[in-house]
């Protein structure tokens, strides 16, 4: 349905044709620094994105994502280190760059006052896609994120996901090959999230686009990323695939439990228990416990715990997730910054539905 939309395909950064051969690097990033005034903000980040590859930038907020995608997309000077793009430097050659690439900032940036329809077009128009193949291509766009039956609403009474799925089509217009979302679902409802992730899953199904987004959602980064560099105070701490990322952290589950009547040496006694690979207090009678075998190393917690005269209070067990990835580079838990630096909720719009 949207075959015409497929992105100029042709040859990549390394000259391999991308329908055959090694996957080119659409994106080539190598010791990018950028330092405001004294801040350093972005720290000699390196790494390379494959052509058609779902690329996520993981990390709490001031980790310098945003940033990093500023200067991958000409928006701002690199400090020192170098930044290509479809084998276009972003120094040299901004302009190839630009032609090459679709941003969706991280706020919301459509003009309000206009229906979606129009602000398709006027981007359309911007980026001079002839007449005929834009109303063609906004057609199918409009289809793709689900907003043709409100093509006519102004974009004023949009919620919040419908805005940011507006953005995303209007992002699309000029098909470009290289596509870069800023936190795109950032502030918006559990459902409007999802939607957002089909959506870039269902595009990029139908046209060879190469997606780099930036995310402090660890569910979604596991759920739609290829690949995820963790960054952190502007440094990249880990990059793998979700699975090996998950894999990196030594255990396969983690507990945790809250006690009360804890002894002084319970983390201690935590330690021992089997499979265990590590265990952290984190106050409150609360412990994160890593093991190696979830369910063995639950039956024998709640042994001793008994034993021992100390009272459970809560006890869950799960799978790793790539919150124990964070902590296991950094020290510090993701949900924890992320609950210091969105202690507001934003409001949300009363608007249209969904
Ligand atoms: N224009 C600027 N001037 C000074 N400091 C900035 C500027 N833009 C961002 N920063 C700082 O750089 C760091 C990284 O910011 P940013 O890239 O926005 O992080 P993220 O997108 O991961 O939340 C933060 O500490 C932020 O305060
Ligand atoms: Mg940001």
């Amino acid at each position: 349905m949207i075959t015409d939309l497929h992105a100029n395909g042709g040859t990549g950064t390394n000259g391999h044709d991308s329908a055959g051969g090694p996957k080119a690097n659409a994106i080539e990033v190598e010791n990018i620094v950028k330092k405001y005034g004294d801040f350093t903000a972005v720290d000699g980040v390196s790494f390379q994105v494959k052509e058609g590859e779902i690329f996520g930038l993981l990390g709490p907020n001031g980790a310098g994502k945003s940033t990093l995608i500023r200067m991958m997309t000409t928006l701002i000077p690199i400090t020192a280190g170098s930044a290509r793009i479809a084998g276009h430097d972003v120094e040299r050659e901004p302009d190839a760059v630009r032609r090459t690439i679709g941003v969706i900032p991280q706020a919301l940036t459509s003009d309000l006052d206009l229906t979606i329809e129009e602000n398709l077009n006027i981007y359309a128009k911007l980026y001079d896609v002839p007449a005929k193949k834009r109303k063609a291509t906004i057609e199918e766009l409009l289809e793709v994120v689900d907003l043709t039956k409100w093509r006519s609403a102004q974009t004023k009474t949009l919620s919040g996901g419908m805005r940011r799925r507006l953005e995303i089509a209007r992002g699309l217009v000029h098909s470009p090959r290289i596509f870069f979302l800023d936190e795109p679902t950032t502030g918006l409802d559990p459902v409007s999230r999802v939607s957002v992730w089909e959506m870039l899953t269902n595009i990029k199904s139908h046209r060879e686009l190469t997606i780099l987004i930036t995310t402090h959602y660890m569910d979604e980064a596991d759920r739609l990323c290829d690949r995820i560099a963790i960054v952190d105070h502007g440094k990249l701490v880990a990059l793998d695939t979700p699975a090996a990322l998950k894999a990196s952290v030594p255990g396969s589950n983690v507990i945790e439990a809250q006690f009360e009547n804890a002894p002084a040496d319970w983390e201690q006694r935590l330690r021992k228990l089997g499979d265990v690979t590590s265990v952290q207090h984190e106050g409150a009678g609360m412990y994160r416990i890593l093991t190696g075998n979830g369910s063995q190393t639950t039956t024998a917690l709640v042994e001793s715990a008994v034993k021992a005269g100390v009272g459970i209070k809560s006890l869950s067990v799960q799978n790793t997730t790539l919150d124990d990835v964070f902590v296991h580079y950094t020290g510090r838990q993701l949900r924890d910054e992320l609950q210091k630096a969105y202690a507001f909720v934003m409001p949300q719009r009363p608007g249209l539905q969904p």
